[in-house]
């Protein structure tokens, strides 16, 4: 399995690194060999690749300067995944690609299904939309919505709230804001695994298309970093509740991005492990390799 992967220095990207050894012979293109802006270069790259799956783990996740950076996001988002689907399609190969819970405004009051509508509250998840739109457009395409990613590697809500918990007193975080964690060490081997059934599956197998990865449950933002902090024994803060409210932020979030699983559960049988058990273990690692990563 010859996979071709656009970013090397993200959390998912990273992840993938650390995983595809013994599994996928997996070629990384960074910012500085293909920048996602240079969308002749992004088809360039797919057109001259030795692969049987392109996967896109770079994206512009900076989701509150998006608001201000509108053209990049969208460049980032929405065009470079379109010229990857472009470029896909030219050689029939499949096409995964990321996506976020973002795309939902977060006024439902149960986890988000795939045909949920949706109707993003910010540029980041305007052009995240677009994206999906994009690959989805492509019958190889498969489109992963993910949300609240952590892992040992790059920067995460976990890390930050371990490094915060050595440096305050107390901790002020937000509990009436909804979501699924994502293990991006599962993503990886999800990918990893499901990647042999994408290269083979003809168009209009249920394999393509669009599905919902997270871990088992939801949870506050409050509880997670409660998760977080009680694996360090270091840690000296203590948590205290707030709402959205009074934690404003440039782009607005979906107050429930909790996603529902289902569909990747049927299509591939997979066993999302619960949040907390895959938090702990992230949490002991980060630990255990310092906090500055
Ligand atoms: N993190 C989350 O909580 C979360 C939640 C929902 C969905 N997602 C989605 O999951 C995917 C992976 O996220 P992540 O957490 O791994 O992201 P990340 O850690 O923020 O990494 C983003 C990656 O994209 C690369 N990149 C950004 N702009 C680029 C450009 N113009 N050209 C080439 N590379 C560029 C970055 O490279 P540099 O290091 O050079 O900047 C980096 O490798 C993204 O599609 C994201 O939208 C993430």
């Amino acid at each position: 399995m010859r996979i071709l992967q656009f970013g090397a220095t993200g959390q998912v990207s990273q992840a993938m690194i650390a995983a595809a050894p013994g599994r996928a012979a997996l070629s990384v293109l960074s910012r500085a060999q293909v920048d996602l802006v240079d969308t002749a270069a992004v088809e360039a790259a797919i057109a001259g690749a030795d692969c049987d799956l392109v996967l896109n783990c770079a994206a512009f996740t900076l989701v509150d300067r998006a608001e201000a950076e509108p053209e990049a996001a969208r460049a980032a988002n929405a065009l470079a995944p379109a010229a990857m689907a472009r470029a896909c399609a030219a050689r029939g190969l499949p096409l995964v690609h990321l996506s976020t819970d973002c795309v939902f405004d977060g006024t439902l009051d149960r986890p988000y299904r795939e045909d949920d509508a949706p109707h993003p509250l910010s540029v980041y998840g305007a052009t995240k939309l677009d994206g999906e739109s994009a690959v989805l457009a492509w019958e190889k395409g498969v489109v992963l919505r993910i949300s609240w990613v952590f892992s040992r590697f790059g920067r995460n809500f976990v890390r930050t709230m371990l490094q915060l918990g050595r440096s305050r007193d107390e901790l002020r975080v937000v509990a009436d804001q909804y979501g699924c964690p994502t293990d991006a060490a599962a993503l990886a081997d999800f990918i990893l695994g499901a990647a042999a059934r994408w290269v083979s599956a003809a168009p209009g197998d249920p394999a393509f298309g669009l599905f919902h990865f997270t871990n088992a449950g939801a949870t506050s933002r409050h509880d997670l970093a409660a998760a977080a902090l009680a694996r360090d024994p270091l840690t000296r803060a203590t948590l205290s509740p707030i709402a959205k409210r009074d934690f404003p932020e440039p782009a607005a979030r979906p107050l429930n991005g909790a996603l529902d699983n289902g569909r990747v559960s049927a299509v591939f049988g997979w066993q999302a492990e619960p949040w907390a058990s895959a938090v702990a273990r992230a949490a002991d690692e980060i630990i255990a390799e310092g906090l500055d990563a």
